[in-house]
This record gives structure tokens, C-alpha cells and sequence, in this order.
């Protein structure tokens, strides 16, 4: 048995995708398991840039297979669009599969994802508009369509008219948008069904064998703790579990089962999209760590909101996903400030100092970080690949973090490149 679960621990885009890749050249499957195409995962090889959405970052080197598993929801459109631009760079995707229990986002899901988010004005979540929520929400009313449904004509045309009489009064009567039409919907669905066929298969079984026979099955996670539905700021959250525990309902894989659980988190913080943010930087700091660090959103190009590390919501995070392999990324975007700051406790609205996340997204608007500051270092640390070469205040903003959490760091990245990385422990 040998598993591993990559899983992000901020608000998203920590570099998931980054080692996921790194870990898949090793892996015998690779697995999303929640979310859908919301996520932009970037992976540099070289001179190519890669960004995934819906596919596995393992794509690019697993041998073996890439599944997109039930908890994921999927844009067909949006898959086959992805295969082509793989394929059209030469790559080969017969690999990649879909579970057959997995949720499928129609169109109108991403219509009301939309019109929600801008009647919402100012209280808008600012989500993808990659009709996420509304495809989660079906699946819990069980009225969602499932990737089987796409190979079952008239299993299809009933679920898509029955959908289409609520969507189409929400439409018309709340939004006062224009309705949509079961035919079109229906032969859209039916055209991509036929093209996806032969890649709609069951694959808990399947993830369960290969674990018992000891092939190596990383996870991939998408989004983050932080917009976890249960654990994160709610409501400023994705509808998805982006945890270790996600996997267990996700594909299928009990508990018993997850064995290396790597938590990724950014030497800082980023939030895109609108909600609580203790850490944040609205000044020239957050400005030079937005710039240096390219902090702009790889699905939906949005500038990606900036602050210093929040130790209190990373433990949090380490806590609920019970990580016991913290992996530290953009270390190198941190070289050349005089001194950096890490939030350890909360300053709350009544003057108590608390250490601990709160379950009140409302309260932790008010809150302030209280942070301990350590000395900077100015050398450009892109090509050190030795823990020990680090200038030494590098080291010192490591270790102060791994003894906060009480987690080694057994990675630390220190460029978007796959190669760019201190690793400290082996784990195959
Ligand atoms: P993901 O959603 O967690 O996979 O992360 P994203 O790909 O959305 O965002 C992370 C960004 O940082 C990408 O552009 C990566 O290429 C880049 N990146 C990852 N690790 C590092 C690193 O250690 N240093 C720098 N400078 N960039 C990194
Ligand atoms: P990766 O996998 C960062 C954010 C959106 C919004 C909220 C809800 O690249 O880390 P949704 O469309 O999911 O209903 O939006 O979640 N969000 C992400 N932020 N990285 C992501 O994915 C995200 N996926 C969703 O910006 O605030
Ligand atoms: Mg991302």
C-alpha cells in the first residue's frame, strides 16, 4: 500500500499542481477528487508552461492513469477542450478517465453561478462562474446529472426537462434572464457523451485494487482548507471538501487506506475571490509580493489579493487535514525584504489574544494579526537546491514555522520550475 494526498492549506494556488506533477513521475495513478474546473494548476517543465484545470497535474508524467474521480464535477466542454490543447502540444491523454458517478455541469449551472454572483453586487462571493456550486447543489437535492446519464439518451432528456422547469422559472421570474431549451441542452449532452464514452468507466474498485496490490495512488486536491465548505470561511468558500478527508468520499478510498498526507501552503498568503483575510497586505508590501511573486489567478486572471503567512489558519488547516508532510512553496518570491512578518495569534474586536480559527466569518473581519518578525534575507536562492545553503534566515523562517506547527517541512520550493526544489526527505 502506498498513497499520497496532495492537498492545498490557504486559500488555493499554493503550487498543489507544481508537486503533483513533481510526485506523479512515481505514480501509478493520479486522482482528483473534488472540485472541477475552478482550479488552475501550473506546471513549468522547462520551457513549457502547463495549466491544468480539470485533469490531474499528473497528466504530463504519470504512466499509468489519470483519474477524475466521483466527488469531482465535470464540464465536459471543458474537458474535451483541455485534452485537445494537450494533444495539440503533442501530448497523449488516453489515460485520462471519468468516474461514471461524477457530476456533470450543465449549462445552466453556469448560467445561474452568473446571474447569482451578479445580482449578489457587492455581498458576491467572486466565484469562478464555472457553474460549481449549482452542479454541487443538485447532486445533494439528487437531481444532478451523472456522467452514466450522458450514456443513456432517455435517462438524459427526462433529467434535463425536469432541471430545465426549475432552472427556467429562477431564470425568467428572479434573474428576468431568458429561459433555456431541453432540445439544444439534451443534443449537446448526447454529441459529448458519444465523444467521451470510451472514458466514462467505474473507478473506485479499480483505486482500491490498485491500492491493496501496492501501486502508488497520489491524490490531487483542488482549492484549499480555507474554502473547504465545512472548514473554511463561509460562506466565502468553494461547495466542495478540499481535505485529506475529502478523498474518502471522493473516490471512494476509506480512510485506512491514506497513508502521506502532504499539506501544501505558500510562504505567504494569497486569497482571490472576496471573504475574510486576517494577513492582508493592502499597501506597497502586498503590491511587491503580488508582482514578484506573479500573483494573478491562472483561471480567471483576477489579481490575487496578498498578505504575510497566517500560522493561526495554517494550523487549522493541519490540524483538520491531519498532515504529516508540510511542503513550503515560493519561498524564493520572500528574498530581498529586511524583515519578514508571521501571524502567530489574533488580536479580537474585545482586546483578547486568541491563537485559535474561528468558526465566525464575521468576527474574523474584525480581527488583527499579531505577528512576530524575523530578519530577511536578500540573496537570490532560485537554483539551491541544499537545505543547509540557504542564507541563514531563510532556514531560521523554516524552522520557526515547523516549530509552531510541530510539522516537518519536507520541501521547499524555490522557483515554478519542477526542478527548483529542496527536498529534505525522501518519500518514495
Ligand atoms: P495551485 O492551484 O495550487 O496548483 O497553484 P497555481 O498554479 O494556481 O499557482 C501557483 C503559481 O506559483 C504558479 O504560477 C506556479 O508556477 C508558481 N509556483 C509554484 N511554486 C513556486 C515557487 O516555489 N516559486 C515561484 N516563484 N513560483 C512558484
Ligand atoms: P486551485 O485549485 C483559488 C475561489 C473563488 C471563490 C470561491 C468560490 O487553483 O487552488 P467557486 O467557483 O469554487 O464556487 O468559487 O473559491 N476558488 C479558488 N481560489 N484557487 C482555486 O483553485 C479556487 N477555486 C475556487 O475565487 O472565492
Ligand atoms: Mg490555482
Amino acid at each position: 500500500m502506498s498513497t499520497y494526498v496532495v492537498v492545498g492549506l490557504q486559500w488555493g494556488d499554493e503550487g498543489k499542481g507544481k508537486i503533483t506533477d513533481v510526485l506523479s513521475a512515481q505514480s501509478d495513478y493520479v486522482v482528483r477528487f473534488q472540485g472541477g474546473n475552478n482550479a488552475g494548476h501550473t506546471v513549468y517543465a522547462g520551457a513549457d508552461k502547463f495549466v491544468l484545470h480539470l485533469l490531474p497535474s499528473g497528466v504530463l508524467q504519470c504512466k499509468g492513469k489519470c483519474i477524475i474521480a466521483n466527488g469531482v464535477v465535470v464540464d465536459p466542454n471543458a474537458f474535451l477542450q483541455e485534452i485537445s490543447a494537450l494533444e495539440s502540444k503533442g501530448l497523449t491523454t488516453d489515460h485520462v478517465f471519468i468516474s461514471r458517478r461524477a457530476h456533470v455541469i450543465m449549462p445552466y449551472h453556469i448560467m445561474l453561478d452568473t446571474y447569482r454572483e451578479e445580482a449578489a453586487g457587492n455581498d458576491s462571493i467572486g466565484t469562478t462562474k464555472r457553474g460549481i456550486g449549482p452542479c454541487y447543489e443538485d447532486k445533494v437535492s439528487r437531481i444532478g446529472i451523472r456522467a452514466i446519464d450522458l450514456l443513456n439518451p432517455d435517462i438524459l432528456k427526462e433529467k434535463i426537462e425536469k432541471n430545465l422547469e426549475i432552472k427556467n422559472a429562477l431564470f425568467e421570474k428572479l434573474y428576468q434572464k431568458p429561459s433555456m431549451q431541453v432540445d439544444e441542452i439534451f443534443e449537446q449532452m448526447v454529441a459529448y457523451g458519444e465523444k467521451l464514452k470510451h472514458r466514462i468507466v467505474d473507478t473506485e474498485l479499480e483505486l482500491n485494487q490498485a491500492i491493496d496490490s501496492g501501486k502508488t495512488v497520489l491524490f490531487e486536491g483542488a482549492q484549499a482548507l480555507m474554502l473547504d465548505i465545512d472548514f473554511g470561511t463561509y460562506p466565502y468558500v468553494t461547495s466542495s471538501s478540499p481535505t485529506t478527508g475529502g478523498v474518502c468520499i471522493g473516490a471512494g478510498v476509506p480512510p485506512t487506506k491514506l497513508q502521506t498526507l502532504i499539506g501544501v501552503a505558500k510562504a505567504y498568503c494569497t486569497r482571490v475571490g472576496n471573504g475574510p483575510f486576517v494577513t492582508e497586505l493592502d499597501d506597497e508590501t502586498g503590491e511587491k509580493i503580488r508582482q514578484t511573486g506573479h500573483e494573478f489567478g491562472a483561471t480567471t486572471g483576477r489579481p490575487r489579493r496578498t498578505g504575510w503567512l497566517d500560522l493561526v489558519a495554517l494550523k487549522h488547516a493541519c490540524m483538520i487535514n491531519g498532515i504529516t508532510h508540510l511542503v513550503i512553496t515560493k519561498l524564493d518570491v520572500l528574498s530581498g525584504f529586511d524583515s519578514v512578518k508571521i501571524c502567530t495569534s489574533y488580536r479580537t474586536e474585545d482586546d483578547r489574544e486568541i491563537d485559535y480559527f474561528t468558526s465566525s466569518t464575521t468576527k474574523l473581519d474584525l480581527y488583527e494579526p499579531i505577528y512576530e518578525e524575523l530578519p530577511g534575507w536578500t540573496e537570490d536562492i532560485t537554483n539551491i537546491n541544499q537545505f543547509d545553503e540557504l542564507p541563514p534566515n531563510a532556514q531560521s523562517y523554516i524552522r520557526f514555522i515547523e516549530k509552531y506547527l510541530g510539522i516537518e517541512v519536507y520541501l521547499v520550493s524555490v522557483g515554478p520550475d519542477r526542478s527548483q526544489n529542496i527536498i529534505r526527505k525522501n518519500l518514495f
